[in-house]
């Protein structure tokens, strides 16, 4: 008996570690973080798969200047699978879009979300990493997606309203059970000590009235180059990859990277 758990371990399958990017309040910088961390994880060596969760306002492909021929919506409808979808990216991160303008992505009922949600488990065989950008706010199309990952990514930025709403996903989650580890980028800082002084109040508060343990991650720096790619079509990583904002965000996978070696390698060598 004592055998048992060996015995599971060796006919595991390789399993990629998910990472799903999320905020309370819109426009705080997820698309652009989640897609240039799907880039920096990428240029590691990993195998990695970028999903755009932001269902009805997907945009992460213009961000990486991509014109998908197939959207979530086709798997949705059963007219496409995954691997239909999953489109060469920048710096070889496979791309799955999103379905954008679409009302009917927004408004899908909980079987479709499922559905959805269950993709992120079938892409775990085929790859390392995978990284959903979701939409914001506390609706069940974000709060079923951070329950599939293993680590959430939460973005804000110093302005107090996006504080309040980063702290009322952290409710909404924990309220939902979530247990898996929130890890905190504050966006287009001005110091790194604001970053910090931002978690301190984030974290006193999910510490004192939901008893949960918020991790810090880092900080991206308020960078003109990060606008300048979006216009470029490029992620800033790849257009600037001296820039402020593209060195501070190669930090954050350096933070991240070890989680993934845990899962991956544990299963590689079970496999
Ligand atoms: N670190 C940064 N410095 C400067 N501008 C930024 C930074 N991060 C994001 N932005 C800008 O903020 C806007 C919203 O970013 P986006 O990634 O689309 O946010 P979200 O996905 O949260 O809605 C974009 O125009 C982007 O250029
Ligand atoms: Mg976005």
């Amino acid at each position: 008996m004592t055998e048992l758990p060996n015995q599971q371990k060796m006919t595991a399958p390789p399993r990629a570690t998910v990472f799903a990017v999320t905020s309370g309040k819109g426009g705080v910088g997820k698309t652009s973080i989640a897609v240039n961390l799907a880039c920096e994880f990428s240029r590691r060596g990993l195998r990695t798969v970028l999903l755009d969760a932001d269902l009805g306002l997907a945009n992460a492909h213009i961000l990486a200047g991509m014109r998908p021929t197939k959207t979530l919506c086709d798997y949705i409808d059963g007219t496409a699978t995954l691997a239909d979808i999953a489109e060469h990216g920048p710096a070889h991160v496979k791309f799955i879009a999103g379905g954008s303008g679409v009302q009917a992505m927004a408004d899908i009922d909980a079987e479709k979300r499922q559905r959805l949600v269950g993709a992120v488990e079938d892409l775990r065989p085929f790859c390392d990493v995978v990284i959903v950008d979701t939409g914001a706010g506390v609706s069940s199309n974000v709060i079923d997606f951070l329950g599939a990952a293993d680590h959430v990514i939460l973005v804000t930025t110093s302005n107090f309203a996006a504080i309040a709403d980063a702290y009322g996903i952290v409710k909404v989650s924990v309220q939902n059970g979530h247990k898996q580890p929130i890890h905190c980028v504050i966006n287009r800082v001005r110091t790194p000590e604001e970053g910090e002084q931002v978690f301190a109040k984030l974290l006193a508060c999910t510490k004192q009235f939901l008893g949960f343990d918020l991790n810090w991650l880092g900080v991206v720096p308020e960078d003109g180059c990060v606008e300048g790619a979006i216009l470029k079509r490029a992620p800033f990583t790849e257009a600037y990859p001296g820039s402020v904002a593209a060195r501070y965000l190669t930090k954050l996978v350096t933070a991240l990277i070890s989680k993934v070696q845990k899962t991956t390698q544990t299963a590689r060598a079970a496999h």
